[in-house]
């Protein structure tokens, strides 16, 4: 049994939590950001900075009250490392190479990417590797193989902006404001997912990387042209429209690159494996094709510390540690 205390600040959540062996949650504590940035229309990386600076002594400290351990009784500090802002990075790397140092504890660096798979880990106990797996968030769109813990083939990446930034960024334009994933599933639901057929990106000759640009541009086209006409924005069919189309490029890179290779398992994770209709759309592909799907529960698919803490375990146990130089590394590939 090990206990694991991971610390995550990459971008606008400050948080900590104790997992046991990679698999048993103790405690999960998040501070988000996210009414600060909503001020702004996104994420303000100085500003979360700072607020990492401010909240992080007391979120790892009320992980280790709610999980009742004592610092003492950690096997060892996981932190992300990378990617992510830099200077929301630094708080978290720096606060934990001190924590660890004073405690005496190995310190481990993990990868977020790497990171939201593991949350999958929490939930799911008898989840074990090999496995499909799309991790999607708002800085990354990865189609990766899982063959072993910490053993990961890139298949396909997206070759512009990230699932979620593209969410974001059109969230923004019909007046739905941040974070833009949430309220366009929600707005959706209102709206014809088919009103307007929006492109879904290709990328040619590489059947798994992804493409958003195509579409976001596609979307400022027709609300310009709207404008221009003085017709009204309808609000709900746009997000509608556009949440499908990039449900539609997920789960079909996602399900050909499972099907290709045989595999019988599939596990999403990342911000947006929390929408609705892309879990929807794709239990119903994973049942009639006869593949298990795993999802972790929305608060763990977007960031927390229990995931850093799950991949820190793994990692852990590899004999993986950072000495005292360890630095951040904001375009950390997975
Ligand atoms: O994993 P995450 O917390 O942070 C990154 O590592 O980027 O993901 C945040 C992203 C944001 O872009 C947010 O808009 C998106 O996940 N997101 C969603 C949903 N919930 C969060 N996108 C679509 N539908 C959702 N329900
Ligand atoms: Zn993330």
């Amino acid at each position: 049994m090990s206990l694991i205390l991971g610390i995550e600040s990459s971008c606008d959540e400050t948080a900590a939590a104790v997992v046991e062996s990679g698999r048993n949650m103790l405690s999960n504590v998040i501070s988000s950001q996210i009414d600060t940035h909503t001020l702004y229309g996104g994420v303000v990386p100085e500003i979360a900075s700072r607020k990492h600076m401010e909240n992080i002594t007391y979120v790892v400290r009320e992980a280790l009250l709610k999980a009742d351990v004592k610092p003492d009784e950690l096997d060892a500090v996981a932190v992300t490392a990378g990617p992510g802002l830099v200077g929301a990075l630094l708080v978290g790397v720096s606060f934990a190479k001190a924590y660890a140092y004073g405690l005496g504890k190995p310190l481990v660096p993990v990868n977020h990417i790497y990171g939201h798979i593991c949350a999958n880990f929490i939930e799911h106990p008898d989840l074990k590797p090999p496995f499909m797996c799309l991790v999607v968030s708002g800085g990354h769109t990865h189609l990766v193989y899982v063959k072993d813990y910490g053993d990961i083939e890139v298949l396909g990446r997206t070759m512009d902006d990230a699932a979620g930034e593209a969410f974001d960024k059109v969230a923004r334009v019909i007046g739905l404001g941040y974070p833009g994933g949430p309220k366009i599933d929600k707005k959706a639901h209102e709206g014809n997912p088919h009103a307007m057929e929006f492109p879904r990106g290709k990328v040619s000759g590489c059947e798994y990387d992804f493409s958003f640009s195509g579409l976001k541009s596609a979307v400022l086209n027709h609300i310009n042209g709207l404008h221009m006409r003085g017709e009204e924005i309808p609000v709900a069919d746009i997000a509608a429209s556009f949440q499908e189309s990039v449900v539609d490029s997920l789960v079909t890179r996602l399900m050909h690159a499972a099907i290709t290779r045989g595999e019988k398992k599939i596990v999403i994770a990342g911000g947006v494996a929390s929408n609705g209709r892309f879990r929807q759309r794709l239990k119903e592909e994973c049942d009639a094709k006869g593949i298990e799907l795993f999802a972790p529960s929305p608060i763990l698919c977007t960031d927390n510390g229990a995931m850093i803490a799950a991949a820190g375990y793994y990692d852990f146990i590899k004999g993986k540690r950072a000495d005292l130089k360890l630095n951040a590394y904001p375009n950390a590939m997975l």
